[in-house]
């Protein structure tokens, strides 16, 4: 196999993020150089607590030779309050047959564990972490963009040591948290004003992508049949994810699930599975009603390109990913 592409994760862990923080694992083409947590959809001690728990189990399923450096972020958005809309828990959950369902389990399952994360604060190890590597780096950020803000901000000269910026959020024809907006943007919108300011161009991997990339009950449990404590871990979250989506956000076709966080991880290692991925001159919108949703330039003549957005992704081959990597 050709060599490893290293990579940062940059996480609000949370049932997606936990899938996706074991495909990049399981993935033979990455290598988790580090992670650092965020506050998203849970707060910042609860993403740190869950990535621990993710990595344990890991651990346990022999996916780790060593253990993997964790740094606790960014607790509240850059300029906006962490009111009670930010934190409201019923957005993600839903009374079905007399159970409380979580989209995003406050804390997930898990054991008793040695790992700490680190005492360095996220943002201030991009800054010592990229100003010191000698080859430019990739980062996948699947929640608010809020550590990479304060680093760019802090330190803009990161800027060229960073080769690739991949990062859910967005939504052209989708949106999620408000009529207009997708969580991870709307959660911090200066941030990501800040991200697309940077010259960084990243890739945006946004809802129109994630929700062709669904998967059906078969598919993921097929997916993780053969991958013991690990995959009952994915199939308990992604059940409850099915159960959400059916109640409050139906998907093409029910008893399916988006995986946004995991289609992230796994366009760094194929890009292929987006299609329509176009450069685009974007721009967050961070006002009133419109707070968080993404505008594309759509002149014919727009503004330079500032992002990459993909506009479609291709499910089958995404399924197909996923059994490989988990079927291995
Ligand atoms: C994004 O927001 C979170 O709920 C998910 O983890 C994902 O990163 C989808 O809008
Ligand atoms: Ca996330």
């Amino acid at each position: 196999m050709s060599q490893k592409i290293p990579v940062i994760l940059d996480i609000d862990t949370g049932s997606d993020d936990a899938v996706a923080l074991i495909t990049a694992l399981k993935a033979p083409e990455l290598e988790v150089k580090w992670i650092a947590t965020t506050w998203g959809n849970v707060p910042l001690a609860e993403a740190t607590e869950n990535s621990l728990r993710v990595l344990d189990l890991a651990r346990s399923a022999g996916l780790l030779a060593a253990e993997i450096e964790l740094y606790a972020g960014a607790e509240r958005p850059l300029a906006r309050d962490l009111h009670e809309g930010r934190r409201r828990r019923d957005r993600y959950s839903g009374l079905i047959d007399g159970e409380e369902v979580y989209m995003h389990p406050p804390i997930l399952p898990g054991r008793p564990y040695t790992q700490q994360a680190e005492a360095q604060f996220a943002p201030f190890k991009y800054i010592d972490y990229l100003s010191s590597a000698t080859e430019p780096q990739t980062i996948i950020a699947t929640g608010p963009l809020t550590n990479l803000a304060i680093a760019l901000s802090l330190e803009p000269n990161i800027v060229s040591k960073i080769k690739e910026l991949i990062v859910m959020g967005g939504g052209y024809q989708k949106a999620n948290v408000t009529p207009y907006a997708e969580a991870n943007f709307w959660n911090d919108p200066e941030a990501v004003a800040c991200v697309l300011h940077s010259g960084l161009k990243p890739l945006l991997v946004p809802l129109d992508a994630t929700h062709e990339a669904y998967l059906r009950e078969s598919e993921y449990r097929e997916i993780f049949a053969n991958s013991g404590e690990l995959g009952e871990f994915c199939c308990a979250l992604l059940e409850q994810r099915q159960k959400l989506h059916d109640l409050n956000q139906p998907l093409a076709e029910p008893q399916a699930v988006t995986l946004h966080d995991v289609l992230a991880v796994c366009a760094a290692f194929a890009p292929q599975l987006l299609s329509d991925c176009l450069e685009v001159h974007c721009q967050i919108c961070l006002s009133a009603q419109a707070n968080g949703h993404l505008v594309i330039d759509r002149r014919e003549n727009p503004a330079e390109a500032n992002a990459r957005f993909a506009y479609h992704a291709d499910r089958a081959a995404f399924v197909a990913t996923l059994t490989r990597l988990f079927q291995a």
